[in-house]
Formats: structure tokens, sequence, C-alpha cells
């Protein structure tokens, strides 16, 4: 028996579990919470101390609830929020908080570097350099903060600062890498020409690393900390995309994984580095070895449904209080009794701006078509819909791209539902299958790190060992008719009709209530 520690260090809290690789079960797990700052409007920043003392704490909780010896656990995979940026001097102290993935203040900087890397984009990066994106956040240092800038030495994503604590040692992998906007993602190596042209000096950034490979054992230091013990290896993991791929068995061409949690993502794995020729979905290293991946990101999928729930479902949330159901439950029972295509009414997701297909922060959310038949029903079955709308233009990009697609896989908060993953199946007019363990990116890492040392010969046979789908849902005949005319006539076409109309909205918001 193997046991292989998992550890996802979200934008909400650091999730750590243990794996028992022979039963295929999950053990033991904790949640460690801390807390998001957003010191200006479209600033995100987290502290890293806070990051390493909710991993520390979750580990030792992990270990004590399944009664086992640290010596037990045969190796730890890290995966976490992708392209933060942490900023570290020569001492390897942590020289300002980190900047987060939905940090919005470095469109300038972007501008400047997409102008910079020109042809780079299609044939290195294979994406284009979005305000979310690490090398961005760099260059924000430089122009805002340079007495920050002068100490700067080393650069480092989320789960790799974990590293650098547990291991001592500077090390990414090529997944999360990809999502600095500074790998050459054909040749899974840094981009030296666009560093070059950034003048951005090498030795700042970490070696990378394919997934599955050990990239050093945990310190004294960190044993005293964590519970685990000296010289347990840690392998190089997976940002949580690519890692919750390999949770869901995400790993071999045909198969499509939506995943719903506030942002909600569609991933195809792929054999090469096959990008979409308008670079509306990423394209990044795969986990796995040799291979590749292609993603669509949505800003705020489960985020729409919440803030449905904290803001129009002000009665469901209190007759769940009262009874002790699950509000969700509650407010999806309601939207099922309306019918599908809501009468006419659609919803438009952007509450956050969006990233795929319509890389726009001005983007905002809009209810269409509005009319006195329609109510709360209506209003929360189209929130449903919408999002699986926003879905589906990636999954569209996706096909248009070659991207073959036998099996849809759902997990995250949204494939909980019943409702929703039919409205899923009948908007895609695909099958939605389910799988029988929801641990997602921990549960990824630590796969990949039973690979690193040995309990299985490679991600492939990983995913085959523990992984399988355990129910499907098919898409209706007549729901996706239905859902095939809304999608086309009416939700398609409106980003493009109120896209100056966002811009204008983002303007006079600045003038007036800014
Ligand atoms: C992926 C992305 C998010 C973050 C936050 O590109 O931005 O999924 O990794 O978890």
């Amino acid at each position: 028996m193997a046991l292989l520690l998992g550890i996802d260090v979200g934008t909400s809290g650091a999730k750590t579990m243990l794996l028992d690789s022979d039963r295929g079960a999950v053990v033991a797990s904790a949640l460690g919470e801390y807390p998001l700052h957003t010191p200006q409007p479209g600033w995100t920043e987290q502290d890293p101390a806070d990051w390493w003392a909710a991993v520390s704490s979750t580990i030792r909780q992990v270990l004590q609830q399944a009664g086992v010896a640290a010596t037990a656990v045969t190796g730890v995979g890290l995966s976490g929020q992708m392209h933060g940026s942490v900023f570290l001097d020569a001492a390897g102290e942590v020289i300002r908080p980190a900047l987060l993935w939905n940090d919005q203040r470095t469109g300038p900087q972007c501008d400047a570097i997409n102008a910079a890397a020109g042809e780079l984009l299609v044939s290195e990066i294979r994406n284009p350099v979005l305000t979310g994106f690490q090398a961005g956040k760099i260059l924000w240092l430089r122009d805002v903060e340079p007495a920050h800038f002068a100490r700067l030495r080393q650069v480092l994503l989320p789960k790799d600062y974990l590293r650098y604590k547990l291991t001592g040692e500077f090390a990414t992998e090529v997944s999360d890498a990809s999502g600095t906007a500074l790998l050459n993602v054909p040749q899974r190596t840094w981009s030296t020409a666009l560093l070059d042209r950034l003048e951005l000096p090498a030795e700042w950034f970490p070696r990378v690393v394919e997934s599955p490979e050990v990239t050093g054992t945990v310190t004294a230091a960190a044993a005293a900390a964590t519970g685990l013990a000296v010289g347990t290896p840690v392998v190089g993991g997976a940002g949580d995309c690519a890692a919750g791929a390999v949770g869901t068995g995400i790993v071999e061409p045909g198969l499509l994984w939506v995943s719903t949690g506030t942002s909600g993502v569609v991933f195809a794995s792929a054999d090469t580095p096959a990008t979409d020729a308008d670079l509306r979905t990423h394209t990044f290293c795969h986990a796995v070895p040799g291979k590749w991946h292609i993603m669509g990101v949505m800003l705020s999928a489960g985020g729409s449904l919440r803030w449905y729930r904290d803001v129009l479902a002000g009665d469901e949330t209190a007759v769940a209080r009262l009874t002790g159901q699950d509000p969700y439950e509650l407010i999806t029972a309601a939207a099922a009794t309306a019918p599908a295509g809501c009468e006419g009414l659609v919803f438009l997701p952007y509450l956050t701006g969006e990233r795929t297909p319509h890389p726009d922060p001005n983007a905002r959310g809009a209810f269409l078509n509005l009319s006195l038949r329609h109510d709360q029903r209506h209003l929360a079955r189209a929130v449903l819909e919408g999002v699986a709308f926003g879905l589906r233009d990636a999954v569209e990009i996706m096909k248009a791209s070659g991207v073959p697609i036998r099996e849809v896989r759902a997990s995250g908060g949204g494939a909980r539902s019943a409702l929703w993953r039919q409205i899923q199946a009948d908007v895609f007019g695909l099958p939605i299958s389910t799988i029988n363990i929801d641990e997602g990116a921990a549960l990824g890492v630590a796969l990949l790190a039973g690979v690193g040392t040995g309990v299985w010969p490679s991600v492939d046979a990983a995913c085959a060992a523990i992984i399988r789908p355990i129910s499907t849902t098919a898409p209706q005949t007549a729901a996706t008719r239905v859902y095939e005319d809304v999608y086309q006539d009416l939700y398609r076409p409106l980003y493009g009709r109120l896209r100056e109309q966002f811009a204008q909205a983002a303007g006079l918001v600045a003038r007036h209530m800014g």
C-alpha cells in the first residue's frame, strides 16, 4: 500500500488529502482557509505566509486523522491556483503579497508584452498575454513598485512557493509554467526569446520539470512544521486545471472535462500543442509528459449561481436556514419547474468580465428579454442555462479546432446538481458522466506523486487504476432542439451586440462612480 498526499492551494483555502493507492480511497482530508485581500478595485492579493500556515496545519490534521506514521507517506504532490506571482529577494524572503490569477491591474503591462512578443505569441507562448497571467505582474512590479523590483531575485507560482517551503528547491512544472505566458509551450521550456525581449533574467525563474518528476525532498525545517518525515519526495505536481483533469481521468483525446466551481473550465487533452487561430482558448502543457491541453476558462460559472443565491434567492435562503436544507437544492428545484429556454429569457454570465471566448474585463452580466410572465423560477433556470451556453462557447471553439469529443465528464459544485447536468447535456448535445471520486486537483497531484515514486508506471495507468465513470446523463432531444435555437439565435450574438455598451458603461462608472 502507498499513501499519497495531495495538496491544492486554492483561492479560498488549502485542501490536503491522503490517498490509499491500493483501495483507491481517500483516507483523510482537511481544509484550511485564508483571506483574500482587495486593496484596490480589480486587485486581488494573498499573503504566501497564510498559504504555508494552512498547508502545514492541514498536513498535520490529515496525518492525525489517518492515524499513520509520517514515514508511511510515499510522496507528495502540489497543486494550486495558477498564474499568481510570489516575488522573493536574494534571501528567499517574500517581498510583497502575491498578485493572484483574477487580479486585473496589469492591462498596460499586458499590452506592452503582447506588442513585444509579436509572432512569439503563436509560435511559442501559444496564448495571448492576459491580465491574470504572471508575466504582466512582473512588469507591473517594475513599473509601479521599483524599490520592490530592485530586490527581486526569484519569481514563483503559488504552489511552487509551497515547494520551496517544503524542500528548499526552486522548481516548477510545465502545466503551471504554461500560465505565466513566458513558457515556450511546444518545447516545454522557458521562452528565452520572450525573456530577452522583456529584459527579464532567466535566473529569476525556477527550473521546469515534467509534472510527475521528483523535484526534491522534505527538509528538516519543513518536517518540523508539517509533521512529514524528512526525505519524503515531492513531485512537480500541476496547476489546478491540469491537476483537476488528471483527477478526473482526462488524459486521452476524446474526453472533455467540464468543471463548474466559482469559475468554469472546459478542458481537453491533446497530443499536439494545437492552437485556435484566434487564441480564444488556452493551449498549455498537460501534466502528462509529452501531452498538451486545450482549455477554455469562464470566470463566473458557479459564481453566477452564488450571486443569484445571495442577491435574488432570499426566500430559498431563509427556508434553507430554517430547515437545514441546502439553498442550492431549493433554487434548482424551483428552476426545474420552468421550461427549457425560459420562455425567451436569456442570462449572460459575465459578472466579473470574461476570459473564454471574449477576453474582456469590461463584459458584464445581463438578463435579456424579461417580461411580466417571468418569475423567480425562470430567473434561476436562466442563470443555469446561461452558464451552460457560456461553457458551450468553449466547446464550439474546441470542436472547430478539431478536438475530438466522445464523452464529457463533469465535476465541481455544479456537477452535483442533476438539473444542471441535464441542462449541460442538452445544451452541448452530448452525454455527461460523473466519476467515482470528485476530489479534483488534490487527487490529481496525489496520482502524480504515485507516478513519480513508482506506484504506477504512467499517469494513464494511475487514472485507469483509480478513476471510473459512475453515472451518465443523456441529452434529451426536445430540450436539445430548443437550446440549439436559443444558443444560435439569442445567446451567441449577444456579446458582440453589447460589447460597445459594456465599454461605455465601464467608462461611465469610472467617471462618475469610480
Ligand atoms: C486557470 C485559472 C483558474 C485558477 C484559479 O487558468 O485561472 O482556474 O487557476 O483556481
